[in-house]
């Protein structure tokens, strides 16, 4: 069937409100971007090619035992050479959008002092010019996970508030030499992430915690994921400050963050984290100062949600002084009375919850006063259902949805033996097969339909 059956009351971007029982692409205004995901390390191989420095992540799969099967991302789906074939693959589902992530180490390989790679530039000039050559419009997202290892060995990662000058410089670069065709960025994919498995649990670089779950380093998880995701959201200022002051009135692009929604939005959307926040986590908060208070008025131009399940969640007052960390004062669970929240998934702990998607919209909508969204990703993995990803999105001003991803690729500790693509990819050709669900999207994009 060429249409989907769900019974949708929607009003989208433009504000137009429709009571349907089936819709497609002609519902939504054409600026609308529909889109697909993907991250420069997840895709692209090539790792020590053309001047590229080993990321932290480079350093993090050849430790043996650290990826579920074994993997490493040297070669990954080769999108540094098969660029223009992923590109014709976009084109061929008929998406208007492509949301990828640059890559640090291409482009700074030792960070500010070691130079600007030209020819890590040249890549993404040339990935972007084609893109653009289809009608597809660059959605860039300047960290997705992996920073340059030398920051990470040298300056102690996101514990360095160092890191924020050096992501500042870095931004600045991509701007400068892409900004006049990119115009959506995000600064940042999921801090969170980074933060609680880099710095909590240890399985993420730089592998570090307290409680010696594995062979993490030794840290200390009651403040460092903190002081992480402190930088991490003062680098984020730091690069929106200079977008700001620079390049975004004559570029005229927007720039926001992906996140997958938990404590990063009110310190970069209202300037300081949540006063429960501060309450249970005390002097192990670090503090803004008036500068950085300044700084973060900068705000965002849009929210980028990463959508992929919703949880169950439960007060935990008992919790409190005695969870992990001392703060674990909500638990959340994805089964009440044995039955599942949603649709179960390859992944034990994602279950498809459309209906999550609309209240973190609603929620966001309401919190932050109706600041434009994005859904930056939405997928599972393995998975024959194709049941609609939309839900009912009451006045939010939503302006587009990307699907993670177009193609199966390194996703992260599982190496490859998850598969989130539309293709299927045979990692021994590099072969992409589409699989139903690009179908379903190609179908559901069709234009043509419009003059019927
Ligand atoms: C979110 C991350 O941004 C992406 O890199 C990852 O592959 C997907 N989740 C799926 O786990």
């Amino acid at each position: 069937t060429k249409r989907l059956l769900v019974q949708l009351s929607i009003v989208v971007h433009g504000m137009l409100s429709f009571s349907v029982d089936c819709i497609d692409r002609t519902y939504f205004p054409s600026s609308f971007l529909f889109g697909t995901a993907t991250s420069s390390f997840q895709i692209e191989g090539a790792y020590l090619e053309d001047n590229k420095s080993l990321s932290n992540w480079d350093i993090l799969t050849h430790i043996p035992g650290r990826i579920r099967d074994g993997s490493n991302a040297e070669i990954a789906d080769d999108h540094y050479h098969r660029y223009t074939e992923d590109i014709e693959l976009m084109e061929s589902l008929g998406v208007n959008a492509y949301r990828f992530s640059i890559s640090w180490s291409r482009i700074l390989p030792r960070g500010r002092l070691g130079g600007t790679n030209s020819l890590g530039i040249a890549f993404y000039n040339r990935l972007i010019n084609a893109l653009l050559l289809k009608g597809i419009k660059p959605f860039a997202t300047l960290n997705h996970y992996d920073i340059p290892q030398e920051l990470e060995v040298g300056y102690g990662g996101w514990l360095n508030p160092q890191l924020q000058e050096e992501f500042g410089d870095f931004a600045d670069i991509c701007f400068r030499e892409f900004g006049d065709r990119v115009k959506y960025w995000a600064t940042f994919n999921e801090p969170n992430i980074v933060a609680t498995y880099g710095y909590r649990l240890g399985s993420f670089p730089p592998n570090r915690c307290s409680r010696g779950f594995g062979d993490c380093r030794s840290g200390d998880s009651s403040t460092e994921p903190y002081v992480a995701a402190h930088n991490i959201i003062l680098a984020h200022a730091t690069a929106v400050e200079i977008y700001r002051s620079k390049y975004q009135i004559k570029q005229e692009g927007a720039i926001g963050i992906a996140v997958s929604t938990t404590w990063f939005l009110d310190p970069i959307i209202r300037g300081d984290y949540p006063s429960e926040m501060r309450q249970i986590l005390g002097s192990r908060l670090p503090k803004f100062s008036g500068s950085d208070k300044r700084k973060l008025q900068s705000k965002l131009d849009f929210i980028g949600i990463n959508h992929y399940m919703s949880l169950y969640a439960k007060d935990c007052p008992e919790c409190g002084s005695v969870g992990p960390e001392g703060d674990a004062l909500v638990l959340t669970t994805g089964e009440r009375n044995g039955v599942p929240i949603g649709k179960r998934t390859a992944m034990p702990d994602m279950f498809v919850v459309p209906r999550g998607m609309e209240k973190i919209v609603m929620y966001m909508k309401q919190r932050y006063e109706n600041i434009p969204i994005f859904i930056t990703e939405n997928g599972y993995p393995q998975s024959s259902d194709h049941s609609t990803p939309l839900t009912t999105l009451q006045g939010a001003d939503v302006r587009g949805y990307f699907i993670w991803s177009l193609m199966d690729n390194f996703e992260w500790l599982c190496g490859y033996s998850l598969r989130f693509g539309f293709y299927h990819v045979d990692y021994e050709t590099q072969v992409r097969t589409p699989k139903l669900s690009a179908n379903w999207y190609q179908e559901f994009l069709d234009n043509s339909k419009l003059l019927i």
